[in-house]
């Protein structure tokens, strides 16, 4: 199984989801994330990102930045976004039905399709990216389960 995360600049939200995904899935399984912004190419994640996730004894700080590209949509089998400008922008670069398919909200495995966006930390303090790790713990929870046990 190969699963994509994707935010908007791929330094706060997709890393952390990237981070905890990796902690709950066999080494066999494949995670990995990105942007839908090519911005902060190269950089590793924002170091309140880095410090939640270390406050929770995961190491996110050698994930570096990068734009989703089309190989990613033949690559992954599952491609979640953390909110629904994220969702349209990865939508818009699918060529196919096959590829739609493999794309979905973050958040809508919890059930709560009102509340199904990761909101953006990025212009927020330290309790708003906590907010978002049990956020992305829960969603990484629900997403595991999901998967059907081969
Ligand atoms: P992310 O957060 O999409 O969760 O990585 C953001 C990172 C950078 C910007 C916005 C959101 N930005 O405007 O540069």
């Amino acid at each position: 199984m190969k699963i994509l995360m994707v935010c908007l600049g791929n330094i706060c939200r997709s890393p952390l989801a990237e981070g905890i995904m990796k902690t709950k899935v066999p080494g066999s399984f494949v995670v990995d994330s990105a942007g839908t912004i090519s911005m902060h190419e190269g950089e590793h994640p924002d170091k309140r990102a880095v410090k939640i996730a270390a406050n929770h004894n995961i190491d996110i700080s050698k994930q570096r930045s990068r734009p989703i590209t089309r190989k990613d949509f033949e690559t992954f089998d599952k491609i979640y976004c953390m909110d629904i400008d994220v969702l349209q922008d990865v939508v818009s670069k699918t060529r196919n039905e096959e590829e739609r398919q493999k794309i979905s909200l973050f958040l809508e495995v919890l059930g709560d399709h009102e509340n199904a966006e990761v909101p953006d930390p990025y212009w927020g303090d330290m309790s708003d990216f906590e907010k978002v790790f049990q956020l992305l713990d829960r969603g990484c929870d629900a997403i595991k389960n999901q998967i059907p046990k081969s």
